[in-house]
């Protein structure tokens, strides 16, 4: 997978506490060189996250930094900043990472961390994004929900400037599992998709010729 990259590709280091699709997104874009990035690192809180098996099946390298017992949240985000950091990435993406993040992490990364998020800026904060949207629309209270991808600059829960948005309309007959495949198609080709113009951005900022 690494060896997909040019020179010109920047260095990501991917945040997942689950499963990994998103991450399996990146992976393929890069791979078939729709995306010119390299992912330096997979990192996870927990050790049997399948993102960390996909990563080393791809040859990437994988950190599993684990909670600590007594260890506060800033302690913890410190300790992982600095393995975050090791890996030199121009971009952090959060891609079902499920631990609120505090300045400790986020300060060392100003303008650099790229969460995805399962609903419409400013509906759904937090877990169960694609549940709750579903039991409204049920309940008949929304017709429609979304994906968007946004900058995290501090604390705010699923909250920062937006890069990009998609609407997904929840349809009358969708159930559960219907609304949530098609939510992770849209994650997936959104955030590879917003991740190439931010990259592209940085490149361009940095005067490399992409
Ligand atoms: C995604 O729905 C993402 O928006 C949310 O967590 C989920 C992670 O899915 N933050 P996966 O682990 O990438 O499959």
């Amino acid at each position: 997978m690494r060896s997909s990259a040019t020179p010109s590709a920047r260095r990501i280091v991917v945040l997942a506490s689950g499963t990994g699709s998103n991450l399996q997104a990146i992976l393929d874009a890069i791979a078939e060189r729709r995306l010119d990035a390299e992912v330096v690192a997979v990192v996870s809180d927990r050790s049997d996250a399948l993102a960390l098996q996909r990563a080393a099946a791809a040859g990437v390298p994988t950190v599993h930094v684990g909670v600590h017992t007594d260890e506060t949240r800033s302690d913890y985000d410190a300790r992982l900043a600095d393995v975050v950091a090791g890996f030199g990435p121009d971009v952090v993406v959060l891609a079902g990472w499920m631990r609120l993040l505090t300045m400790s992490f986020l300060g060392w990364f100003p303008d650099r961390v790229v969460n995805l998020h399962p609903a419409l800026p400013g509906e759904l904060p937090g877990t169960r994004a694609v549940v709750r949207a579903w039991q409204e629309a049920m309940a008949g209270e929304r017709t429609r929900t979304g994906v968007m991808v946004h900058l995290v600059p501090d604390e705010g829960v699923d909250d920062g400037p937006v890069l990009a948005v998609e609407e997904v309309t929840i349809r009358p007959d969708d159930t559960l599992e219907s609304l949530t495949d098609r939510i992770h198609q849209v994650e997936h080709r959104l955030l590879v998709h917003t991740l190439s113009s931010v990259l592209t951005a940085l490149s361009a900022q940095k005067g490399v010729t992409a």
